[in-house]
């Protein structure tokens, strides 16, 4: 029998393109934690659909790059300039992910943004529909349509208004906020009810099914039943999906030549210091100024420590055009630069602080070295950096200091540290703690979580969505 087809729509390509002339492409992975997920599932006959954080104006161009990506089974969707500044960083990355990450927005750009409001809207419906018509281009009877992210919350509706009959699932990878944030957004009823003509949609947890569910009863009026959200005899099932990662294709890196011999070189370079870990996309969700102030704290009050333990913090440029990011990352190199001037020595600073990503290798000989890693997002839908780490740890087992703001507090909570990022005091002093964990609750600590992450993958991840998905179909045409 033929394998169901799966189209993965997401707003970004596992792959970003570079041009090197009028027809010609490079094509570089794509960074965070939605492309890293669906990397990691193998076997599926799939091909994606989304954005290749280009602008693309000219037709040479267009058709190129469309034969680039085909190789990668990646089609693209052509966003030009101005629906990128209003749809991406403005609707997107300026309103919908702080505000699902419960930051609001920044005080100076309230009113500006409220003025802006509804051309951003009609921006994001337009390129949704984009996203459909591409979509619709290349769907076949039967196939499984699976739309990611806050960027595409008006997708399901679009393909559902195209095709009654397809098979659509939705799921979030950031945290879908209490329903009294959800609220406050003008666009509120509207983005529900598009989501709600899917035939499922999913979350990493259990509370963000339920915020969502109860903005749908409270927002919408509708009813609210353990299986998810009931319109006139219509359900839309709802449920909590947990991401995983691919661990096995990271504990096969370290097994690699080249990144042995990198794992001893960090290891030479960092003798006689403890090695502590943060990898983060450069966003205000991460924490990162909260880290490094708990970090601060700790030297200040464990000056023992001082030449003993360093930071490096890999911080990855993202949405670089959106004034809060730019904002943010001044904002860190000061503090980074205050506190290297005023613990630094003559040969060592206590922080490295790099504005840049890695390559798959590098990053994970870096896990593997580590001693202590730290993940402060203040938010975070999961955050797959904690499941990394933990997967390159086998022989070092050292420890998380893990945010309980992250969705992955929940599955990796009786291993890691549990900290809440705003307290620097806490923080700082489980630094100390980890530092100094004897061995025995170090490697009891490690097992809970390697037991965790290598048995919740991103393969079964998917597996279980779409079979989900399948069945939700098949019991709806019961149901009629
Ligand atoms: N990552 C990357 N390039 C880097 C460093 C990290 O692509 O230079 C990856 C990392 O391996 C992880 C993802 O980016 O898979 C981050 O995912 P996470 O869920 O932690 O956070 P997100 O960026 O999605 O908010
Ligand atoms: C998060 C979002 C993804 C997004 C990624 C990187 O993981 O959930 O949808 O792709 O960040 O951000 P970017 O704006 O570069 O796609």
């Amino acid at each position: 029998p033929m394998k169901q087809r799966l189209l993965v729509v997401a707003n970004r390509l596992p792959v970003s393109a570079v041009r090197l002339g009028e027809d010609s492409w490079s094509l570089d992975i794509s960074a965070g934690g939605l492309v890293s997920a669906l990397l990691g599932v193998r076997d599926v006959d799939a091909k994606w659909i989304g954005w290749a954080g280009v602008n693309v104006p000219d037709e040479v161009g267009q058709r190129a790059l469309t034969k680039a990506l085909a190789e990668k089974r990646c089609i693209p969707v052509f966003l030009d300039e101005e629906i990128v500044h209003q749809y991406y960083n403005g609707y997107c990355n300026n309103i919908l992910w702080p505000l699902f990450h419960y930051l609001g927005l920044p005080q100076e750009d309230r009113l500006a943004t409220t003025r802006s409001f509804q051309s951003q809207f009609d921006a994001y419906k337009k390129a949704n529909q984009m996203f459909a018509d591409v979509v619709n281009q290349h769907y076949e009877d039967g196939d499984v349509v699976w739309c990611h992210d806050y960027h595409l919350m008006f997708l399901p509706k679009c393909l559902k208004d195209f095709d009654s009959k397809m098979k659509v699932g939705w799921f979030l990878h950031t945290p879908f906020p209490s329903s009294e944030i959800h609220r406050t957004l003008p666009s509120r009823s509207e983005l529900l009810r598009s989501v709600l003509a899917a035939d499922l949609v999913g979350f990493h947890t259990y509370d963000y099914a339920r915020h969502f569910v109860s903005a749908c009863t409270r927002i919408l009026g509708l009813e609210g039943t353990p299986e998810g959200v009931e319109d006139q005899g219509k359900l839309t099932r709802v449920a909590a999906f947990p991401i995983g990662i691919d661990s096995e294709r990271f504990k096969r890196a370290l097994e690699f030549p080249a990144v042995k011999v990198h794992i001893n070189e960090l290891k030479q370079r960092f003798t006689g210091r403890k090695v502590m870990l943060g990898v983060d996309r450069l966003d205000m969700i991460k924490g990162i100024p909260q880290k490094i102030l708990a970090f601060e704290k700790f030297l200040e009050e464990n000056p023992a420590w001082r030449d003993k333990v360093v930071l490096l913090q890999i911080a990855v440029p993202t949405r670089t055009d959106v004034p809060e990011y730019q904002k943010l990352t001044s904002q860190v190199h000061e503090i980074v630069g205050r506190i290297n001037g005023r613990f630094g020595t003559l040969t060592a600073v206590p922080i490295h602080h790099l504005d840049r990503s890695l390559d798959f290798h590098a990053l994970c000989a870096l896990y593997a070295v580590t001693d202590v890693a730290l993940v402060t997002s203040l938010r975070d839908g999961m955050n797959l950096v904690s499941y990394e780490f933990v997967a390159c740890q086998g022989a070092k087992k050292g420890v998380l200091i893990l945010s309980e703001f992250a969705g992955a507090a929940q599955s990796l909570g009786a291993g890691a540290l549990l900290v809440n990022p705003w307290n620097i005091t806490e923080v700082a002093n489980s630094i100390a703690y980890a530092l100094n964990m004897p061995a025995d609750e170090r490697e009891k600590r490690h097992r809970h979580n390697y037991a965790h992450v290598t048995t919740h993958t991103a393969q079964d991840w998917a597996e279980t969505f779409v079979s989900e998905l399948n069945d939700t179909v098949v019991e709806a045409q019961l149901r009629t």
